[in-house]
Formats: C-alpha cells, sequence, structure tokens
C-alpha cells in the first residue's frame, strides 16, 4: 500500500482518483468526543491511507492508556500529532506545510508538543527535527508505545526526541484503538509491512518486513466491534492477501471473520497480485458477508514497465487473476492503482496501459504521477518523463477511466443494490442520506434518519461517473 487506500477527501493535485477520491491521499482531522478538563489533550490530524488513519486510532488508544485525553481541535490541545504519509513527494511537501503553519501557534502556546509520525517520519526523521526545530517528537510506524515515555523526556525538559526503529514483530495486537462514536465501520490492520521491493515505493523500507496478527486475536477484535455497533470492518494490510497465520492463509481469515456474529459486512485492502490465489476468490464467494468488491493494484499496463518496476507479473497474468476472480464472485467490482509516466515510459507503453484499462473495465481507478522517492531503486534512473507529459497521459487515463465508470453505473440503473446507511450527504444540496453498496459505491436517497445505520435495499434510478442515486428504500417503492 501506500499515501494509502480508501478514496475519501480531496484529491491533491499530484494524485488523481477517476472515481470519487483517493484512498491514498486524504488528509483528515480526527473526530473526538468533547474534551476532558483537567487532563492533557491530545489532537492527532492523519495524512495518507487507511493504514495510516487506523494508526492514528492505535495512538490515540496508547495516549489515552497514558492518561491523555482527546482534544476537539488544534487549539485545545496540549500535543498535537502529524501522522504522515512519504509515498509521494507531494504528501510530504503538505506536512512541511503544516508543520510551518503550526509554528505560529507554538510560540504563542508554551508548553504545547508537536510530534510527527508516520511514514515521512521514519523516511525523515533526523531532517525533520533539524529543519524545523519547533518539532519536539518524531515517531516511526513501529515506535508508537513509546509515545508516553518519549513524552514524559519533552516533560522533563530532555529536548527533541526520536523513536525510529523498524520492528517486525511489532503487530499493536494488545493495542485497544480510540476509535471514534458511532463507529458503524471499523478498520482492523491485520497485517503490517511489505516484503515485495516495488522500485518506485518507499513503503518497504518505512514500514519494515511483513507480520499478522493470528485469527483468533482478529476474530476477539471483530467481536467486540460488533458489540459496539459496528456492522461493517475493513481489514487492513500492505500486502493483505499474503497473510499468514501458521499453516493458515489469508482465505482462511476471511472464513473465520465471515463466522463473527453481527457482522454485516467484510471488505479488505490492499493486495498484491502476485498472491491472489484462487482459493481467495473461493472464500469472497462463499463467504456471505465478505464483500464483492476487490482493490488490486497493476501500476501499468506495458509489460516491459511491469518488469522494470519488478512487479512480477505481467499484464496477462494480471488479467487472468481478473478473469478468476470475476468468474467466481458474481458482481465483482475492481479497482486499481496506475502510476503514469515512470522513467522512460514512452507512449507506447502508455497506449499499454490504456488498452488495459480498457479489456479490464475498472470500477475505480486511482492514477498517480510517478514521483521520484530518495533511497528507492527507481531514484537511480532518470526522472525523465517531462511534467507536461505525465499531466497528459493523467488526463487521457482520468477521461477513459470516467467513461468506463460512467457506462458500468448506468448499466447499474434498474438493479436492487443493498445500502449500509452512513449519514447524510454533506456534499448534496437537499442532505439526502448517503451509504455505500457492497461493490463500494456511494447511493444517495431520500429517507428517514432512523435509517441510518441500517442496511436497506434500494432501485437505483440515475448514475454518474462516481456515484448512484435512487428515489426511495424499498419496500416504500
Ligand atoms: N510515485 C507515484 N505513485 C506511487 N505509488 C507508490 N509509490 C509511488 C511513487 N513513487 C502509488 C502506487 C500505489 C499507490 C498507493 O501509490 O500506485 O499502489
Ligand atoms: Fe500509507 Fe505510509 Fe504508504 Fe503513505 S507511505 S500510503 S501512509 S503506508
Amino acid at each position: 500500500m501506500s499515501d494509502c487506500l480508501f478514496p475519501i477527501l480531496q484529491p491533491a493535485p499530484d494524485h488523481h482518483p477517476s472515481f470519487a477520491h483517493d484512498p491514498t491521499d486524504r488528509v483528515a482531522e480526527a473526530r473526538h468526543p468533547a474534551t476532558v478538563p483537567g487532563l492533557k489533550r491530545y489532537y492527532i490530524q492523519t495524512y495518507g491511507c487507511q493504514m495510516n488513519f487506523y494508526d492514528s486510532e492505535l495512538v490515540g488508544g496508547i495516549l489515552m492508556q497514558a492518561g491523555y485525553a482527546p482534544a476537539s481541535s488544534p487549539d485545545d490541545a496540549d500535543l498535537i500529532l502529524l501522522n504522515t504519509c512519504a509515498v509521494r513527494e507531494h504528501a510530504e511537501q503538505r506536512v512541511y506545510g503544516r508543520i510551518g503553519q503550526l509554528k505560529s501557534l507554538k510560540e504563542h502556546r508554551p508548553g504545547l508538543w508537536l510530534g510527527v509520525l508516520g511514514c515521512m517520519s521514519q523516511r525523515i526523521g533526523g531532517e525533520i527535527l533539524d529543519r524545523a526545530g519547533h518539532v519536539d517528537l518524531v515517531v516511526g510506524p513501529d515506535s508508537y508505545r513509546r509515545l508516553p515515555e518519549l513524552l514524559a523526556r519533552l516533560e522533563s525538559g530532555e529536548g527533541q526526541q526520536q523513536a525510529l526503529d523498524l520492528d517486525n514483530e511489532e503487530d499493536y495486537g494488545s493495542v485497544a484503538a480510540a476509535r471514534g462514536p458511532g463507529g458503524l465501520k471499523a478498520w482492523l490492520a491485520v497485517q503490517r509491512g511489505c516484503n515485495y521491493a516495488c522500485t518506485y515505493c518507499i513503503v518497504p523500507s518505512v514500514r519494515g518486513r511483513e507480520r499478522y496478527r493470528p485469527i483468533p486475536e482478529v476474530v476477539a477484535e471483530l467481536e467486540r466491534l460488533v458489540a459496539m455497533g459496528t456492522k461493517e470492518a475493513t481489514l487492513l494490510g500492505q500486502t493483505i492477501n499474503a497473510y499468514r497465520d501458521g499453516p493458515h492463509r489469508f482465505d482462511a481469515l476471511l472464513r473465520a471473520c465471515n463466522k463473527v456474529r453481527g457482522l454485516e459486512r467484510i471488505r479488505y485492502t490492499t493486495s498484491h497480485p502476485l498472491k491472489m490465489r484462487t482459493e481467495i476468490f473461493k472464500a469472497m464467494a462463499e463467504c456471505e458477508k465478505v464483500c464483492e468488491f476487490l482493490h488490486l493494484p497493476v501500476q501499468s499496463g506495458s509489460n516491459r514497465i511491469l518488469t522494470h518496476m519488478r512487479r512480477g507479473y505481467s499484464r496477462e497474468e494480471y488479467q487472468e487473476k481478473i478473469q478468476g476472480a470475476r468468474s467466481r464472485i458474481p458482481g465483482l467490482a475492481v479497482a486499481t492503482d496506475i502510476i503514469v509516466g515512470y522513467p522512460a515510459e514512452t507512449e507506447e507503453d502508455f497506449q499499454a496501459t490504456l488498452d488495459l484499462v480498457s479489456a479490464v473495465e475498472f470500477d475505480m481507478v486511482y492514477l498517480f504521477k510517478f514521483s521520484v522517492r530518495p533511497g528507492t531503486p527507481a531514484a537511480d534512473f532518470p526522472d525523465d518523463v517531462p511534467p507536461e507529459v505525465k499531466q497528459a497521459r493523467l488526463e487521457r487515463l482520468i477521461r477513459l477511466a470516467k467513461e468506463i465508470s460512467t457506462r458500468k453505473n448506468a448499466a447499474a440503473v434498474g438493479s436492487v443494490q443493498e445500502v449500509l446507511v452512513e449519514g447524510r450527504a454533506e456534499d448534496d444540496p437537499e442532505r439526502r442520506l448517503v451509504g455505500r453498496t457492497r461493490t463500494n459505491k456511494p447511493v444517495h436517497f431520500p429517507g428517514d434518519d432512523n435509517l441510518i445505520g441500517q442496511t436497506v435495499g434500494v432501485r437505483i434510478s440515475e448514475s454518474g461517473p462516481h456515484s448512484l442515486q435512487a428515489r426511495e428504500t424499498l419496500g416504500n417503492e
């Protein structure tokens, strides 16, 4: 995974989802309950992928255990943490921008600590401390348990702190994540780290080797979540389909999670095509709670580029996997990630990517312009696709992906879809209800507040490139 997974907030300029928003470039403020007087308060701002958002919940759990309480805004906090992403240069520039903005807040609020967490810290934590003297601590993704100790050191006047060791055993299994209220949907990391070495990617060096949480532990956590009201769980991992627990693999984990009573939906993200085995598709097909949605990053449609990236598969092998999945899982929606402008990508290579996108007919494509990551193998090659060519290729792919998703969504008109109602759509002038189909497409429709949190049937009446609409819930028709 990388700047990571789910589409939600606004896309950044270097990073262009064709469908909804980009999973990998989210920025969001933590949702926190009211503050508790007298306690030290923390505020976390998260950048990047779903794993990072989940990690922020873990950090919240660690801090609450240490006696901190959540703050409702940075202005109310004694500790501000930025949980950062390193997957593209732009993501890091934004964090430096935010660190700069927070300088004056720190100047006006003696006793306020500012910390930088996550992948960017792991990559260049020392540089952050040097470049921004008002940053008090940098902590990498495997060192969050040390936060209370580091904060105590800060309090005792020891100056800037860093904890940047990777720990291939750390899975945060015993940490109770601080999840926000009303957790209809919850994330749960079952796998962390990455054993691949894709040439462009910073993740293996900032997230360490693969590790996995045991099946019984995952099931027990899901049961606790269900007891607190969760209906949909998204299992997270940088290469989740490489999951192992002794002799058990990812399909066994899915089957075990499927037995959790009261849980309605299971999603997972993200996968590497090389580890996408038929058993996983069978489990997806047979487990009624596992949603018909597959995020399988392809990165390029050119075999020459795929080889250069060290992805380990050809476009034909990728297409076979998709074919295998679709033949077993009726109604499956498929999403992918694509990088344009990788070093030495020719017009012919790019054409091969366009052809692949047309052939596979993805439901969603998350598009990225290649960004040099120092220390990765691809940084040794000239970043020789001119920016305007990268931009033009990106726009051509956006157009194509939009055409395809528009067509596919139009084909859903008239169909009945199961929707888990999440709330009122904030970007909708009519403030209709919004929820997602099992295939992860947003659906807007009118209805009462009492439907929020419910799973309802709707008949799709209209469609757009990025979402669906219904006139009413079934039963009212
Ligand atoms: N430049 C551009 N995009 C990248 N990604 C990973 N590394 C880079 C990079 N150096 C993309 C990949 C990955 C997604 C999360 O981010 O497509 O799947
Ligand atoms: Fe997530 Fe880190 Fe990868 Fe960004 S670099 S997508 S935060 S794992």
